[in-house]
């Protein structure tokens, strides 16, 4: 037999394909496990899956990513000791949804293929997961969904996510929900629940193993921000819903509140995306005290987390970190899918119109009755042990043991 130990981490190149395995006989080699995934966002969360995937002897862990995100998946590879076994470098400039969805297709497609995986790993909503699912059902290889059963009800928002995880929701046999809502939508669109393991976010696994690091800040301007000891907002923004006029007008009305309040500092770590960075650029280079970085490794943008003052974000995974580190978040949009921390007080929704904004973060700097209320750490989100869970209802799907217990805040 095979060790799953072998062939790591570039050898896989080399592992046999699906006809090698069907004409040597290969019965007894341990199963395959194929983690696709292609942005930061997924990077960050599939890492502890990887992880947890590695310490098993029962299966081996593959794994592949699209490239859809070049330099911002590296980042987060070098952190977390990752070298992927197969990339696809699928980025191009400006890309559009349809280039990146055909040629992550193409390129999963043919990869499955090659590999012949007894399950496709993927995870949350973006075009890659999709595009991944996709690929392995078109091979008849079992998907699991890592996040899922996340819903807005709104096909446009954002976009084009929420369309992303419906359609991996048809095309995956196993559901692993981050939460008991989670897992009520997924049951509510027609899965049955013996498909689903609610297992708790991933997200929370990853921010566990940085959190008490206090990582040094790499750039000496982001050091000298935190060591002088005012108010910090941590500003984040990339959604295609957000791009142009709508993005506008939410920078704006941070400029409008910071103007007259010179205790407080604006860090923005900008997304890679052109798109995005020339509405950033031209809102707020040259103000004063406003910070824009190039993204931050995982483990200082951890950090700036836990030291900032409050966060306006539109980010999925932002919403779930902030929280547990009791940092407000206003969201810079008008659903989310993540609502639990809405319910518990420490995320409150603005969407992207000036005056909104603007006196939704005028109170959180100038009440601080209002801040307080937000600012107290919940943890809807999870408890560490995700990935965990998520790799016992991998066994589980493959005949090789039991799921564990659901996991319940
Ligand atoms: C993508 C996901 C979105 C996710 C976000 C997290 C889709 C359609 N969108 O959005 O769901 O929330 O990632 O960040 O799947 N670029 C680089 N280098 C990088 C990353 C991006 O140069 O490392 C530039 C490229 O010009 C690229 C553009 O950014 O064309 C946009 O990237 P893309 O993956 O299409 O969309 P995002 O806005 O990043």
């Amino acid at each position: 037999m095979r060790s799953p130990r072998d062939g790591r981490p570039d050898e896989h190149n080399d592992a046999a394909t699906a006809e090698q395995r069907t004409s040597k006989g290969i019965e007894s080699v341990v199963p395959r496990v194929m983690v696709v995934y292609g942005t930061r966002p997924e990077a960050v969360k599939m890492a502890p899956v990887v992880a947890a995937l590695r310490e098993r002897t029962t299966l081996e862990p593959i794994v592949a990513v699209t490239g859809q995100h070049r330099e911002m998946l590296d980042q987060v590879h070098e952190f977390f000791g990752i070298r992927p076994d197969h990339d696809l470098a699928i980025l191009t400039e400006r890309q559009t949804l349809t280039e990146i969805t055909v040629r992550a297709l193409e390129g999963i497609n043919s990869l499955v293929r090659k590999v012949a995986p007894d399950a496709v790993v993927v995870q949350g909503d973006t075009t890659t997961t999709f595009a991944g699912a996709l690929a392995a059902f078109y091979e008849r290889v079992p998907v699991v969904h890592v996040e899922a059963g996340l819903r807005t009800d709104d096909r446009y928002s954002p976009f084009p996510e929420e369309i992303n995880r419906r359609l991996t929701t048809e095309l995956a046999s196993l559901h692993l929900a981050p939460t008991v809502a989670n897992r009520d939508r997924l049951v509510a669109a027609g899965v049955p629940p013996s498909a689903i393991a609610v297992t708790g976010n991933t997200v929370i696994d990853a921010l566990c193993t940085v959190v008490d690091r206090r990582q040094p800040y790499s750039d000496p301007e982001l050091a000298e921000v935190l060591r002088r000891g005012r108010r910090v907002i941590v500003v984040t923004t990339h959604r295609r819903e957000s791009w142009g006029e709508p993005m506008r007008e939410a920078l704006r009305a941070i400029l409008d509140v910071i103007k007259d309040r010179p205790d407080v500092e604006v860090v923005v770590p900008m997304h890679r995306n052109p798109i995005v960075r020339e509405v950033v650029v031209a809102e707020l280079a040259d103000q004063p005290r406003v910070h824009l970085t190039e993204p931050l490794p995982y483990a200082e943008f951890a950090r700036l987390l836990s030291e900032c003052y409050l966060v306006v974000t539109d980010s999925g995974g932002i919403q779930e970190e902030a929280p547990s580190l009791g940092r407000p978040v206003l969201v810079l949009r008008d659903n989310t899918e993540r609502t639990e921390a809405v319910e518990a007080g420490t995320v409150r929704l603005v969407g992207t119109r000036r005056p909104v904004v603007r006196d939704a973060l005028a109170q959180l700097l100038d009440d601080e009755r209002a801040y307080a209320e937000m600012a107290s750490a919940v943890n809807p989100y999870g408890d560490g042990k995700a990935a965990e869970r998520c790799v016992a209802a991998i066994e589980e799907l493959l005949g090789l043991g039991h799921r564990l217990p659901d996991y319940v805040p």
